[in-house]
């Protein structure tokens, strides 16, 4: 079945716990925020691509005291968890509903963001989705504005699937998490879970390409495993 973020049980589930099959993901948005930190003056707004059930926002908020942020997202159902979740923060939040494949009629100026960044969302695009969606995202920049890109993406090496799986096991067994099985225990099975879940990512060096492609400058900062953070930039 695949994941319907749509549907309150499956938002609440996916919302009470998003490590155990992501160990690095605390790692990742630590250091995803640390560059927003960095780059975002006081007072500036920044867009969240599929932003969900806030949690992201939640640690934004509490970290860069003055940053206001727009969340765009098309699933009711996490954007009420949000609504909850972010309640001391409401006036620093603007929430639009709206699907993250028709970014270049998202109803927000354009060339004025100074940061967009997108968690674990973006996966749920076709190649040519996401072609729109990066030159959307350029054009939502202001000059020198900077995109970060935290998301799942594709194993294209199949004959080192097993060096995944590795990863994975020895991964779990420091940080007590379970993503070794949760990711398939071998490549058919890992295709077959990105299936029932309509994840289709794309490959690290497909996104650089596109995100230059749209016009920015792209790097791939952090990676580990199916996980990995992209700085871009309009140049
Ligand atoms: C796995 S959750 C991640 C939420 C949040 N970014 C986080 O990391 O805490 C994925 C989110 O992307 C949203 N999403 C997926 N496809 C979307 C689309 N086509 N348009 C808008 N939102 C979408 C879902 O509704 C969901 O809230």
């Amino acid at each position: 079945m695949p994941q319907d973020f749509k549907d309150a049980q499956t938002a609440q589930e996916w919302d009470r716990d998003t490590v155990w099959y992501n160990p690095t993901r605390p790692e990742q948005l630590d250091l995803l925020l640390t560059l927003l930190a960095d780059h975002v003056q006081p007072g500036a707004t920044l867009i969240d691509l599929g932003f969900g059930s806030g949690q992201v926002e939640k640690l934004l908020f509490e970290r860069i005291p003055t940053v206001k942020v727009i969340g765009v997202d098309h699933s009711p159902a996490m954007m009420s968890l949000a609504r909850e979740r972010l309640q001391p923060y409401q006036d620093r939040l603007q929430m639009i509903e709206h699907d993250l494949r028709d970014l270049p009629h998202l109803p927000v100026p354009a060339a004025q963001a100074s940061a967009i960044i997108s968690v674990q969302a973006l996966h749920h695009l076709t190649d040519s989705e996401m072609q729109v969606a990066y030159r959307a995202i350029h054009d939502l920049l202001a000059p020198g504005g900077l995109f970060l890109l935290l998301d799942r993406i594709h194993v294209n090496q199949p004959a080192l699937y097993p060096a995944y799986q590795r990863f994975w096991r020895w991964l779990d067994q420091k940080l007590d998490s379970k993503q070794a099985t949760h990711e398939g225990l071998d490549y058919n099975a890992h295709l077959k879970t990105l299936h029932d879940r309509d994840d289709i990512p794309l490959a690290p060096e497909r996104h650089l390409e596109l995100m230059r492609d749209a016009g920015m400058q792209a790097v791939c900062l952090h990676l580990s495993g199916v996980r990995a953070l992209f700085a871009a930039t309009r140049s």
